[in-house]
């Protein structure tokens, strides 16, 4: 029998670290430009971390938000799952340093590794566990620290990034309403794993020897061509699936890698670009973190209201896409 519970987005809250780097300061070090980085990827600037503003740390006070705009405290939260690709160690997951920092001890967390598609992978999980009951409320989580493992000596993928993190509290609900998230699609596709990156992990090293500490790579262009192709599709099953025009949506909130992308994505399939929510000029790609930094923007700034109906997607380098369906 199907189950009666649904997932409510109760709130959401992000965090960007302070400093801010812009293309005239990268173009300061790199053989590049503000001109191109802007017509290329629409990017002015980006975020970098500092040395406290650790994975765990941004996604703390990103959950904080969350939980205030959502008007609940730490001990509602019985489940935390992080996107993200950066950890801060390669355990204790990134999940369960926030718990401690939220100073709570009950319920369970773990990190989801699906790169840029990591929070509409977490999202969908936590929908999962909160539907078959194993929890009532979870923090889903977008946190990033990108600028730890580009190579800043490759102008073709160092521009593109940026740090940062988002959040959102997702709590049961079994009373009447049509609100919640109302469907969530996955998929994957390994054997394009070599365009789009990192080439180390822990405890990897050359012939050498040497560690490999791990640095992403990409194939740009062949990322764009996928990225177009199987978000449009990944949109399209979406609106299928709960049997909605484009022209239902209220706010199409993308994975912010590149306004080119956007832009296509948008008129392939007719939605308007002021329904569109873009953060990429400001935010730079924040991988796992940039739905949900974008998602409380418009939701905090009077844009995305209650009742709405917003579509998450984003694709990530495995190839991992995805979207979510949600109505406020
Ligand atoms: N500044 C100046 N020139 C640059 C540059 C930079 N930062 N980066 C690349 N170039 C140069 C290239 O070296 C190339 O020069 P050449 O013609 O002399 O060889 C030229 O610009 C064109 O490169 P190309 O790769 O064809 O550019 P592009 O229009 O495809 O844009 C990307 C490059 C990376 C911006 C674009 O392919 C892209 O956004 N891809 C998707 C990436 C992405 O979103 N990844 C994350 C997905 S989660």
């Amino acid at each position: 029998m199907a189950s009666s519970i649904r997932s409510i987005l109760a709130g959401a809250g992000s965090y960007l670290p302070e400093r801010i780097v812009t293309n005239d300061e990268m173009a300061a070090t790199l053989d590049t430009s503000d001109a191109w980085i802007r017509e290329r990827t629409g990017i002015r600037q980006r975020h970098r971390a500092g040395p406290s503003e650790t994975t765990a740390a941004m996604a703390t006070a990103a959950a904080r938000r969350a939980l205030a705009f959502a008007g609940v405290d730490a001990s509602a939260v019985d489940l935390i799952i992080v996107g993200t690709s950066t950890p801060d160690q390669a355990f204790p997951s990134v999940a369960v340093r926030v718990q401690a920092m939220l100073g709570i001890e009950r319920g369970f967390g773990f990190d989801v590794s699906a790169a840029c598609a990591g929070f509409v992978y977490a999202l969908s999980l936590a929908d999962e566990l909160i539907r078959c009951g194993r929890c009532r409320g979870a923090l889903v989580i977008g946190s990033e620290r990108f600028s730890r493992i580009l190579d800043y000596t490759d102008r073709s993928t160092c521009v593109l990034f940026g740090d940062g993190a988002g959040a959102v509290f997702l709590r049961a609900s079994e009373g009447e309403g049509n609100d919640g998230i109302l469907s969530t699609h996955l998929h994957a596709q390994g054997s394009l794993g070599d365009i789009l990156f990192v080439d180390g992990a822990v405890g990897v090293a050359d012939a050498a020897g040497t560690p490999l500490s791990g640095k992403l790579r990409m194939n740009g262009r062949e990322v764009f061509r996928h990225a177009v192709h199987r978000l449009t599709e990944t949109v399209e099953e979406a609106l299928a699936a709960n049997h909605l025009l484009a022209t239902d949506i209220d706010w199409l909130v993308p994975h912010q890698a590149n306004i080119r992308i956007i832009d296509s994505m948008g008129r392939k399939l007719g939605i308007q670009q002021s329904r569109v929510v873009v953060t990429v000029d400001r935010h730079a790609n924040t991988s796992a973190a940039s739905i949900p930094l974008a998602l409380t923007e418009a939701m905090t700034d009077g844009r995305a209201a209650k009742g709405q109906l917003v579509l998450l997607e984003a694709l990530g380098g495995g190839l991992v896409w995805g979207s979510a369906l949600v109505r406020l």
